[in-house]
């Protein structure tokens, strides 16, 4: 099984090495869990390696995103410059956010490709135009029905969506899901977590001051199912 390093410090050794190639990982947890920051370590891994890398934001402006990352000590800008990582906002009130965002996804040739976060998207109806390359579910509506777009108020289809067009792709993924704070669930909608090949949760204890990772699933590897305690600093995630 090939292998790539998650870049989270201490991550790599309890997954067998890393994330499984072409694999798409869920990280949930609350406001403040740490999944941005998971985020900007697993792009900077692969920035670090001249790997190509998409950061999809659906929360923020790209601005915000950079401004974040800088002060933690990822300073994105001369990998943008040399065409190494794009940052690109998604608009979910724009009609056709899907179809700018599987086109960028299937057309970049991404090693690695993040998505922050997919709630946001997951709370929405479908709204697209016939989309090349993307095998979806059409249980509901044909696109020979529907030839100027269809429109699926249909949640499971949303996710399935964008997680064919993240499969269809050669790229290695991380997706993040908002939870409420002390929330038991994997996603926000439930869903996503059956359709990722892995599963992360971040979550902290503000009572004891303490933050805790817990790998619940990940695709052809062995490992525990144990909260790890971690700190973040500068740099970003440590298990310790
Ligand atoms: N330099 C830092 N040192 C220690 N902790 C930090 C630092 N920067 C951010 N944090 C912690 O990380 C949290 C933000 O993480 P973030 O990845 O944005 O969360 P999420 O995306 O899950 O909402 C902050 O609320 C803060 O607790
Ligand atoms: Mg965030």
């Amino acid at each position: 099984m090939d292998r790539i390093s998650t870049g989270i410090n201490g991550l790599d050794n309890i997954i067998e090495g890393g994330f499984p190639k072409k694999s798409i990982t869920l990280v949930s947890g609350p406001p403040g869990g740490g999944k941005s920051i998971f985020c900007f370590q697993f792009l900077w891994e692969g920035v670090k390696n001249k790997e190509k890398c998409l950061f999809l934001t659906l929360d923020k402006k790209p601005e915000g995103v950079l401004v974040q990352a800088k002060e933690l000590g990822f300073d994105f800008q001369s990998a943008i410059q040399n065409n190494l990582i794009k940052f690109q906002f998604l608009n979910i009130n724009k009609k056709f956010v899907y179809e700018s965002m599987t086109n960028e996804i299937l057309s970049g040739n991404y090693n690695r490709i993040v998505l922050d976060s997919i709630t946001p998207l997951s709370e929405m109806p479908i709204f697209m135009k016939n989309t090349e390359n993307v095998t979806m579910d059409t249980d509901i509506a044909s696109q020979e029905d529907y030839p100027e777009g269809v429109v699926l108020p249909t949640r499971r289809l949303h996710l399935r969506y964008i997680l064919n067009a993240l499969e269809s792709s050669l790229s290695t993924s991380v997706v993040t899901s908002e939870l409420p704070v002390g929330s038991s669930l994997l996603s926000r909608d439930g869903i996503s977590e059956f359709l990722a090949d892995g599963v992360i949760t971040l979550n902290f204890d503000p009572t004891m001051d303490r933050r805790k990772i817990t790998v619940m699933k990940m695709r052809n590897t062995k490992h525990t199912l144990k909260p790890q305690n971690m700190v973040i600093d500068d740099g970003g995630i440590t298990i310790v």
